[in-house]
């Protein structure tokens, strides 16, 4: 469990910020020099690591790591066999310390997202645009235990890392029993057929990026969740806000809703409601069913990122990952207590729900999601505090928040505190649209934004202040095309560019780390998605250097790093897929990572190491 120590490390990744932002201004990071070798900018079948690194394939799709010992072959996929293996489309990953607090880097627990399928690589005979024909039950059955979540014990021996067959090893799919929580749990909005009481969900749908607590536990966020649904409901409340979620009509996964009735809008029109949140796994308790966390709201989850204000609040922050959407704070009631695991669950279902507006002058302001407050109110349709959490994204619409480029990954610089913000991109975004954080229009290439708590000289950053600083940090795009209007921060003209940035972390020596999903545009760009590294070079320059390069069609997600910086975790998801129109099970664009001429490409997690064993980027 962690300790009082693992606390005050907790409270020092906050410390002292300048007061104001200034526009441009550049973040100093320490002992950021980067050392390995920039991969080029190129697209091709297989993944790159610098001279000087390897990377081990650790878990791909259907992998045994639980009661099953028959080899995986796709001709032989079930769904009960897929529901004991690793699932398809990795996202998320988190590495968890065993025994828990420890702070051991060589054995721990891989928690891993599952986000969503392709069937068209899943299985022989089927194209990408012709598939509800040969999906039947067996198949949807396949998908439901291939989404999720997955936990793997791992142990590095000195050499590679290995999956052991431990008691935390666990599979969570779209059919699991999950448990709502928090103050819309029991909501009349969230009561099904199946569940009346409105208090327990089957499974997660698109678990996307995520965070961990400070007491070890795993936060999920459910993002793309209205594929799941087909249909329309006569409810005229409800057919209002699934089209503020986009939910209905015959997008995404229309023949799941052949075999399931949850995914029918016309006979159960709140089951949509019950998924779209942010759910904690516990994973060194594989017997405690996950939660979803109401207080956090409902929207299109990408990171749940936490930090602890001075006194010991519990900050969460989420971006709703679709063009001109926003970014969330969630700030608990009470205290983070490091002697008292179990309590410390309590800080998710208590607590406030804002949102963010951006002010030209660079000042940020968090809108508190309060029902009876401003516009909240029964004229408006809440008529309770789970109304406003149900339908966060209308109840930010008349806060006036500020309609932001696709908001994903979220992280504290843990030198100053400070808070960066990726956005991917918004091609929607016309002239008349852009704003001061929003400055591009057709933001082909995305950008990344940097938040201020306020604290004076000397003392923590509240994260829970009312107000922000804020700043641009960079204008992704290639610098050498005037066209893009690319702008990086410090004097980085001896360094790289990048383009749609999604997940990213900062390791142990304060380096931020950036993934990048650009879709089917790569094609257009010319460059494969990768893994850019924030530093130093030999000059004292700041620079961004392409560490990794995914195979095409994939975007990278994780990153995640030990605690020593040694082992960096990397998930390839959807190699071969996107911007790849002609490629299916039959005649994919890649094998990645097996090539065997009898398997599929299929997604893996990459543990990452220097040859010699030393840092990550050193
Ligand atoms: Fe699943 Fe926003 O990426
Ligand atoms: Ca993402
Ligand atoms: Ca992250
Ligand atoms: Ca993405």
């Amino acid at each position: 469990m962690p300790t009082r120590r693992d606390f005050i490390h907790y409270l020092c990744l906050s410390a002292t910020l300048p007061a104001a932002a200034s526009a441009w201004a550049t973040p100093r990071l320490p002992s950021a020099a980067l050392r390995f070798t920039a991969q080029p900018h190129l697209a091709d079948a297989t993944h790159h690591v610098p001279p000087g690194y390897h990377a081990q394939v650790l878990l791909r799709w259907g992998d045994a790591f639980l009661d099953v010992d028959t080899p995986w072959s796709p001709a032989t996929q079930h769904a009960t066999d897929q529901a004991r293996r690793f699932g398809y489309n990795n996202d998320f990953v988190a590495f968890l310390p065993l025994p828990a607090g420890s702070g051991t880097s060589t054995h721990g627990l891989l928690c891993v997202n599952h986000e969503y399928t392709n069937p068209h690589l899943m299985w022989p005979g089927l194209t990408r645009d012709a598939l509800a024909q040969f999906m039947d039950a067996g198949r949807t059955a396949i998908e439901l235990a291939a989404i999720g979540h997955s936990v793997a014990e791992i142990r590095f021996d000195g050499n590679a890392w290995t999956v052991e067959r431990g008691c935390y090893n666990r599979r969570v799919t779209a059919d699991s029993g999950v448990e709502l929580s928090g103050p819309a749990r029991g909501h009349r909005r969230l009561r099904t057929r199946e569940d009346p009481d409105g208090t327990r969900v089957a499974g997660l749908l698109n678990p996307c990026g995520g965070g961990k607590t400070p007491w070890g536990t795993v936060l999920i966020g459910e993002e793309n969740f209205d594929v799941a649904f087909s249909g329309r409901t006569t409810d005229p409340r409800e057919a209002r806000n699934h089209a503020r979620y986009h939910v209905g009509g015959r997008r995404g996964y229309a023949w799941w809703a052949r075999y399931h009735d949850r995914y029918r809008l016309d006979r159960e029109p709140c089951e949509a409601n019950r998924y779209g949140w942010v759910v904690e796994i516990d994973p060194y308790e594989p017997d405690l069913a996950p939660r979803k966390l109401t207080a956090l709201g409902r929207f299109k989850h990408e990171a749940a990122t936490c930090a602890l204000t001075p006194d010991g609040r519990l900050v969460v922050y989420s971006g709703d990952d679709a063009q001109f959407e926003y970014l969330y704070r969630y700030v608990s009631h009470g205290r983070f207590d490091p002697a008292d695991r179990a309590a410390n669950r309590v800080l998710l279902d208590d607590g406030e729900l804002a949102v963010a507006r951006f002010l030209a002058d660079g000042r940020l302001t968090w809108l508190p999601l309060r029902h009876g407050s401003g516009a909240l109110t029964a004229a408006n349709g809440f008529e309770d505090q789970g109304d406003v959490l149900i339908e966060a994204r209308r109840a930010a619409d008349l806060l006036g928040a500020t309609r932001l480029d696709r908001p994903e990954d979220v992280e504290t610089n843990p030198a100053d505190g400070s808070v960066y913000v990726m956005l991917t991109n918004n091609t929607a975004r016309t002239a008349d649209a852009i704003d001061a954080a929003n400055p591009r229009a057709r933001n082909r290439h995305g950008h990344i934004l940097r938040l201020l708590p306020p604290g004076a000289p000397g003392t923590l950053v509240d994260h829970g202040a009312e107000a922000f600083a804020w700043s641009v940090f960079a204008l992704a795009g290639n610098r050498a095309d005037p066209n893009h209007g690319a702008a990086y921060p410090g004097a980085t003209d001896a360094g790289d560019w990048f383009t749609c940035p999604d997940n990213c972390a900062f390791d142990p020596a304060g380096r931020l780390w950036i993934a990048t999903d650009q879709g089917a545009a790569w094609k257009d760009n010319g460059i494969a998605d990768g893994l850019w590294a924030w530093g130093h070079d030999e000059h004292d320059r700041a620079v961004f250097k392409r560490f990794f390069r995914a195979p095409f069609g994939a975007e990278v997600c994780g990153p995640e790093f030990t605690p020593d910086g040694r082992t960096l975790f990397l998930a390839v998801q959807h190699p071969g897929a996107d911007g790849l129109p002609g490629t299916a099970y039959d005649n994919p664009a890649t094998r990645w990572p097996d090539f065997d001429p009898k398997l599929p490409p299929r997604p893996a997690v990459l543990a990452i190491r220097r040859d010699d064993g030393g840092s990550i980027g050193d």
